[in-house]
């Protein structure tokens, strides 16, 4: 994995595609203790001057105690052979499913003690700046809530927005 200059390699993708139909992990931790999830479910652009990812996580991941407690998480790519392995990501609990072993995926440990797979395409580190947790009132567009977060969908998001710090090929 080589580091490489955050504006050539995310100005080639297509971040509505590579999040919203190719999917990613969100993972936060260390190599001794993290835990990562399938999102599908954020973006990119820029903000305060700075290139940043914006995640929207649910307080009930498991993954989410892991961003909470730690200062970095990486947004990681795979190609779509990949696609049973991040499936079971975003199925399963890291509470109750050790996700590297069900998965083949390989934890690599990245500079600034991130974590991501060694098959990813593509990884990028973010170093959080802002969490804030969706609130009812502040939908606008009410459908919105009935269709997402009612009935079993689980609660409302945090929204975390991370600056883009670091990208691995
Ligand atoms: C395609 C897909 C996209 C998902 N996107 C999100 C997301 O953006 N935010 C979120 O909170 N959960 C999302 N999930 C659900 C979590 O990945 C899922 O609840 C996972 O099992 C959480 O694992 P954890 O408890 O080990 O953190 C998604 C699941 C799938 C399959």
């Amino acid at each position: 994995m080589k580091q490489t200059d955050i504006k050539s390699s995310l100005g080639k993708e297509d971040v509505i595609d590579i999040i919203g139909q190719q999917w990613m992990l969100v993972t936060a931790g260390t190599k001794d203790s993290y835990n990562t999830m399938t999102a599908s479910w954020g973006g990119m652009g820029y903000l305060w001057n700075r290139p940043v990812a914006f995640v929207f996580i649910r307080p009930e991941r498991y993954t989410h105690d892991f961003i909470e407690s730690n200062e970095r998480l990486t947004l990681s790519f795979y190609p779509e052979s990949y696609r049973k392995a991040l499936q079971i990501c975003g199925t399963k609990s890291g509470r109750d499913i050790d996700k590297a072993k069900e998965t083949g995926l390989v934890p690599v440990e990245l500079e600034d003690g991130v974590m991501t797979f060694s098959q990813a395409r593509l990884t990028v580190v973010g170093r959080k700046l802002f969490k804030a947790p969706m609130k009812e009132a502040e939908f606008i567009d009410k459908s919105i809530l009935a269709q997402w977060y009612g009935g079993g969908h689980g609660g409302l998001h945090d929204v975390y927005v991370v600056e883009i710090e670091k990208v691995f090929e």
